[in-house]
């Protein structure tokens, strides 16, 4: 659970970066590989739904979606809804937010939230305040240029900024745009003058196709004023892309190895914490009643992030879609080493 007295964003380098909050990949474990791989300044976690926390329900898992491991400090909590009494709620058990108002998925939009808080603004506006009173809790948003038009953000961006944000990320599309089209670097100039303007203080990062440091820091030579550089799906192409360094393809193995460990040990800390409850309820049992940890199907999803660019990775990453669990993935990846090394 997230529990830092400071300020995280004031004793932060200059150009500083920030892996990118992705559902269903930014978890727990990958954070881990990626801090092993090479850390960017700050991380975000998962996404967390403020009424799931203040329901008696999901309170469990929204608070397994807001660890945190040792290592991973700074990084921000990241939460969505629209209900400003559940912002305060959960609030009051962090010590460093970021509201989510840019996430476009259609199903969190049709409840009015992310993306779909540019069309409330006052709404978004009362649950950064009720964040705030509850705690005085330094207070960031992640949100889009606009819903279906890119000159929305000359009001909508002023707006989040009159409310004394600690940190502002714009990704640089709007909700309409998805990711499209090109990120709209041309605007840079524009955001920062509109937070020169209107909250010196809060730091403006930018987010939109940055492959990795290498971009940012050309981007940081080109565009003056911006405080941080977040990257997303950079990752996926390269895990080291906070570093200058290029992974050979037994690095990336070595990182495939880890990634395998640190899901097998959550798997196994998830079942305990199941266990240590006196009441299994059925949400705790799956499907042949055994006691539910991590899901292994999402975990295939990383495969191809550290088994690609190499000679005979797409045949390697076909017999590790077929593995059932983590055993099988370790026993295809040492057969498969065996016979290249052999070769
Ligand atoms: C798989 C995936 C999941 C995402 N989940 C979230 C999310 O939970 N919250 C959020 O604010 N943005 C989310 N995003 C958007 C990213 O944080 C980021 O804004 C977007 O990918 C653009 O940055 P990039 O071009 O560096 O990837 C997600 C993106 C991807 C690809």
């Amino acid at each position: 659970m997230i529990r830092n007295m400071n300020n995280v964003w004031d004793k932060l380098p200059a150009n500083f970066t920030v892996l990118a909050p992705m559902e269903g990949v930014t978890d727990v474990v990958f954070r881990q590989v990626i801090a092993r791989a090479g850390r960017p300044d700050v991380f975000f976690t998962e996404f967390t739904n403020v009424s799931s926390f203040a329901s008696e329900e999901g309170r469990e898992n929204a608070l397994e979606r807001l660890e945190v491991a040792t290592g991973e400090s700074p990084i921000i909590a990241q939460i969505w809804g629209k209900n400003p009494e559940h912002f305060a709620k959960l609030a009051s058990a962090l010590q460093e937010l970021g509201l989510n108002m840019g996430c476009p998925d259609r199903h969190v939009n049709r409840t009015g939230g992310g993306a779909a808080m540019i069309q409330t603004p006052d709404l978004a506006i009362e649950c950064i305040r009720q964040a705030k009173q509850a705690t005085q809790l330094p207070v960031s948003v992640k949100t889009r240029l606009g819903y279906t038009r890119v000159e929305e953000f000359q009001e909508w961006i002023p707006l989040l900024l009159r409310e004394g944000l600690v940190a502002l990320t714009v990704h640089l599309r709007t909700r309409k745009e998805m990711s499209k089209v090109p990120a709209h670097y041309e605007l840079i100039p524009k955001l920062v003058e509109l937070r020169d303007q209107n909250a010196p203080q809060t730091k403006l990062i930018i987010n939109g196709d940055i492959k990795d440091v290498k971009m940012s820091r050309a981007l940081a030579s080109q565009y003056a004023g911006v405080d941080g550089w977040m990257i997303g799906r950079g990752v996926f192409e390269n895990p080291y892309c906070f570093t200058d360094h290029q992974p050979t393809k037994a690095e990336l193995l070595d990182l495939l190895n880890l990634h395998l460990d640190l899901f097998n040990q959550q798997d196994q800390k998830l079942k305990a914490q199941r266990v240590a409850k006196t009441n299994f309820s059925w949400k705790d049992l799956d499907k042949h009643g055994n006691i539910r940890g991590l899901p292994y199907e999402p975990l295939k999803h990383y495969f191809k992030i550290y088994i690609h660019g190499f000679e005979g990775a797409s045949e390697l990453r076909a017999r590790l879609m077929e593995a059932k669990n983590t055993t099988e993935v370790r026993r295809v990846l040492a057969q498969w080493q065996q016979i290249t090394e052999a070769c």
